[in-house]
């Protein structure tokens, strides 16, 4: 006999109740990043020269415009999840093991970046680490990140320091990806054990995990230029239920796959780090592996055009981060450098700090 203190998962009253929760959790995640945010300037401030970003403070109608875009992207979050786009697990996905572990590191690192952000430099890898056969403008400290890419230490703080940057929307931010893209590959009648999808510039693998979760029979790539991110993604990927991803090192400008091969190709907070021919070789890189019919979706930064209310955080974003290709990257047309490379039915979206580009090779898969 079923006892009267069953709880039946699909449940409104359930499902009301696990909706309040993610609220929950990503409103104290986003105070979280805050809180970090502020004590971490302050003590630093009080122990070092303060650094000359030349940012300037937010206005109050700003604010507010942001903290209901906020809970918008958090909305729709938890709205793809209950009509299916992927399992409302994800939205409970958090690496508690990573933050525990890491969390003081990045306490322990923050006095050395500072100083470094303070002197500008801005291009240092400790000794050991190979820096022959990158790109000159990946031989960077990124947002002042220790290593740039190029470290282990570099590839286990990442994920942390992204999720305080974004006050925990970096993940809901990713899966705006998911919707677009498993609406396309619908369109195409292809059974899911025969999708072929590739995440370029894939670091530490959380959106490789997002797709898992989304395509659990599909074929899944990654690419990045860095070795240490890869095996980072390799470590919390196997972790994973399903079939691990494949995962290569290359430059997302020239491709080792053979052309016309994937029906979807991903792209997530990339094209801000490139400079402006970079940008367009990896959109005419990613029209050479699809398929004719495939898929390229885009997500990065929002662009002044769409958000002009925004432009005091982009000119804070550039200010503050050490991020030398955002300012191009805010007006560059990206619609216009997917149609020079061939895409066609061009689509785009902005949500919350994000904006996306669905882009489709014409023919049909
Ligand atoms: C801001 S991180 C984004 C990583 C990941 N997509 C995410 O959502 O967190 C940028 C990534 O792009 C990689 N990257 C930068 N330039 C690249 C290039 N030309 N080819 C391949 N990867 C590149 C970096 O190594 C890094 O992992």
């Amino acid at each position: 006999m079923q006892s009267s203190f069953a709880v039946d998962p699909y449940s409104p009253a359930v499902a009301a109740l696990a909706k309040q929760v993610y609220r929950g959790f990503q409103w104290s995640k986003n105070y979280f990043g805050l809180a970090h945010k502020t004590l971490s300037t302050r003590l630093l401030s009080l122990a070092m020269p303060p650094i000359d970003s030349k940012s300037k403070p937010l206005p109050p109608e700003l604010l507010a415009w942001i903290q209901q875009q906020f809970d918008q992207l958090i909305e729709t979050d938890w709205q793809d999840a209950e009509r299916g786009v992927y399992p409302t697990s994800l939205l409970f996905d958090n690496p508690w093991d990573d933050f525990f572990r890491f969390y003081p590191v990045i306490w322990f690192d923050l006095p050395e970046m500072w100083q470094r952000a303070n002197q500008k430099r801005y291009h240092e890898f400790a000794d050991g680490i190979q820096t022959s056969d990158y790109p000159s403008y990946y031989l960077q400290n990124f947002h002042h990140q220790t290593d740039g890419y190029l470290s282990d230490t570099s590839a286990n703080l990442y994920d942390l320091q992204v999720e305080i940057l974004f006050g925990g929307t970096a993940d809901p931010m990713r899966r705006r990806i998911l919707g677009p893209l498993k609406q396309e590959l619908k369109a195409t009648a292809l059974a899911p054990h025969q999708l072929k999808i590739l995440d370029l510039a894939c670091g530490t693998g959380r959106t490789l995990k997002q797709l898992r979760a989304t395509f659990s029979q599909a074929a899944l790539c990654g690419t990045d230029l860095s070795p240490t991110y890869l095996r980072k993604a390799n470590q919390s990927l196997s972790q994973n239920p399903g079939e691990l991803p494949q995962l290569l090192q290359a430059n997302a400008e020239a491709l080792p796959y053979l052309d016309n091969y994937f029906h979807a190709v991903s792209s997530v907070f990339l094209f801000h780090e490139l400079p402006a021919e970079a940008r367009q070789n990896v959109i005419n890189q990613a029209f050479r592996v699809l398929q004719p019919g495939g898929v390229f979706v885009i997500c990065d930064s929002v662009q002044a055009i769409d958000s002009p209310q925004l432009a005091p955080m982009m000119e804070n974003f550039t200010a503050i981060f050490h991020e030398p290709y955002y300012r191009h990257y805010v007006t560059d047309d990206l619609n216009l450098r997917l149609t020079e490379a061939g895409f066609a039915k061009l689509e785009t979206q902005t949500h919350f700090m994000s904006k996306y580009w669905v882009a489709r090779k014409p023919g049909s898969i």
